[in-house]
């Protein structure tokens, strides 16, 4: 294990004032989006569409790193380049997207566990030499009715830890996000809840592995009410609930934390992380982003719009929001920015 670079490369994930893309849909999850905006689920138009993204100019002004998905890691962009060499080139990191998707958990209805271990080992040799610096692995825990159980914690917890060393063993800096669904009527304080008993496990379970932590990124969710719950959470609950919840499950060596979106409003993303960056002085870990839909949402409407005209328009798009996030991880959003916005 080489502890200089997945130290480094960590520490460059969420350097001062930038967060991560996550541009790694499945195809089944890309056709999803696709289909909302009319546009065919062909590997070209995902080509094309990702390509927008990728050769942004001045994306790395925001952006420290872009979570890719098998197909694209092998895709070009029009001028030739692959994309990893792209992103290399404007001092962006390329991350992948390995785990293989969610199944029933055995025995307990209504839950998930993670799969991909299986030759992961060598996948990661492979990565590595396509580009790849860092992974992801997503993990889903659902509240509801005497769920989550301890099984589905443990089990997907010690199946992102062996993920984790396997990772570190090639140098690659894990993503281990461990995603509590907003989905449902839950309250808040049933989200700390099931985030805490998550991340505590998830901690003990990596460091069972003998996970080196400083080489570690936490894509955590944002602990918040569920979708359909009565009572919403406000930015300021937001914030002060999820670094309680951070504060009580991790390490301090652990390298930084970066959220996912998980269905939330683009701008409701971005002003959560932001409030939690005005009250998180003196954290241990940079709190930053790592969004899919908070980010893509306007890009692909906008894209989708007119394919062969608006590649520039969607680029505009891609960077205020990028900005406007990167300026959240500084706690320096004003929702009057908002005026500003390009689209
Ligand atoms: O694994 C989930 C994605 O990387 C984050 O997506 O921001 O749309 O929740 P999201």
């Amino acid at each position: 294990m080489d502890k200089d670079v997945l130290t480094r490369v960590a520490k460059q994930m969420v350097s001062p004032g930038k967060g991560i893309i996550a541009a790694d849909e499945s195809s089944g999850t890309s056709k999803k989006r696709f289909d909302a905006v009319g546009i065919a689920p062909t590997e070209e138009n995902r080509r094309r569409y990702r390509e927008i993204i990728i050769t942004a100019d001045g994306l790395e002004e925001y952006i420290s790193g872009i979570i890719l998905f098998d197909e694209t890691i092998r895709q070009k962009a029009s001028d030739g380049r692959p994309f990893p060499q792209v992103l290399a080139d404007k001092g962006i990191l390329t991350g992948i997207k390995v785990d293989a998707g969610l199944k029933d958990l055995a025995s307990h209805p209504g839950e998930k566990i993670t799969e991909g271990l299986d030759g992961l080992r060598e996948r990661l040799v492979e990565y590595k030499a396509l580009g790849a610096t860092f992974a992801k692995w997503r993990a889903v825990i659902t509240i509801g009715n005497n769920i989550p159980t301890d099984a589905c914690i443990h089990a997907n917890a010690n199946a992102m830890a062996r993920y984790a060393a396997l990772c570190q063993e090639v140098a690659i800096v894990p993503i281990v996000e461990p995603e509590v669904l907003i989905d449902g009527d839950h309250s808040i304080k049933a989200c700390y809840e099931a985030t805490v008993r998550t991340q505590k496990k998830l901690f003990e379970e990596l460091q069972e592995q003998d996970v080196f932590i400083p080489g570690v990124i936490l894509k955590a969710s944002m602990v918040i009410a569920g979708k359909e719950a009565p009572k919403q959470s406000t930015p300021e609950e937001v914030a002060r609930e999820t670094i309680r919840a951070l504060r009580t499950s991790l390490p301090k060596e652990l390298a930084g934390v970066v959220f996912l979106s998980g269905g939330q409003g683009d701008e409701q993303a971005t002003e959560n992380l932001n409030e939690m960056n005005k009250i998180g002085a003196g954290l241990p870990w940079p709190l930053s982003f790592s969004y899919s839909r908070a980010i893509q949402n306007p890009v692909l409407k906008i894209w989708a719009a007119d394919p062969e005209h608006n590649a520039a328009k969607a680029v505009q798009a891609l960077l205020f929001r990028s900005k406007m996030n990167a300026l959240a991880t500084k706690g320096e959003y004003k929702s009057e920015m908002e005026k500003e916005r390009p689209y």
